[in-house]
């Protein structure tokens, strides 16, 4: 069997993993191989990232250690889906021009330069499932309090990234899908657009 390169996008909070872990399961019962994965990786770079230890940087700086960790992703995504896997990856490179452009405490990086970078080191996902939430809704769902939204300002930065996903969305033909829907109806749409490239 043909493998493909499935991805998944949206805010924090927005079910991604949630959903991931449930198409993973029901591919897997039907026979399919299916290959979860992530990004940051848990590996070198994305390990690094994920573990805070590069400090207060730049959202540029963050851009490209991002893009580092995706470009031997990517090879290692590749190898998969030519081994006949069905590969679910839970953020690609949407995720850098729609967080690394927002501003967070005043500091954003450049779309097009953020889309040019990643250009030179990704590869076109069959599909990209955008989980569409508003951000008030995610954060909620994921146990922030209101106070703590205000402190961080991080409700006005989601905010911009969900602005920058739809827009991504647009360009690239992602599909989108409310992710405020009850969890069925947001699996089963989330495998008919599955059921399409498999
Ligand atoms: P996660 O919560 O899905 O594991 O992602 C970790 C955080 O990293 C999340 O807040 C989004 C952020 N992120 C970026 O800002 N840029 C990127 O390119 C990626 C892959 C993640």
């Amino acid at each position: 069997m043909e493998g493909a390169f499935i991805v998944f996008e949206g805010v924090d909070g927005s079910g991604k993993s949630t959903v991931c872990r449930k198409v993973a399961s029901a591919l897997g019962s039907e026979g399919r191989k299916v290959i979860s994965t992530a990004e940051p990786t848990h590996e070198g770079i994305g390990a690094f990232i994920r573990s805070g230890s590069a400090g207060g940087i730049s959202q540029a700086t963050e851009a490209l250690l991002f893009v580092a960790d995706r470009n031997d992703h990517t090879e290692r995504i590749m190898d998969w889906v030519s081994e006949g896997a069905i590969v679910l990856c839970d953020r690609y490179f949407a995720s850098t021009v729609a967080y690394q452009s927002a501003k967070l405490d005043g500091d954003g990086t450049d779309r097009d330069w953020l889309l040019s970078i990643n250009s030179r080191f990704t590869s076109r996902p069959d599909a990209t499932i955008l989980l569409d939430i508003d951000p008030s809704d995610s954060l909620r769902r994921v146990g922030v309090r209101g106070e703590e939204v205000s402190k961080f300002e991080k409700l006005d930065f989601l905010e911009q990234v969900r602005f920058n996903y739809l827009r991504l969305a647009e360009e690239y033909g992602f599909t989108v899908v409310d992710a405020s829907a009850d969890p069925d109806t947001v699996f089963d749409k989330v495998m008919s657009v599955i059921r399409k490239v498999i």
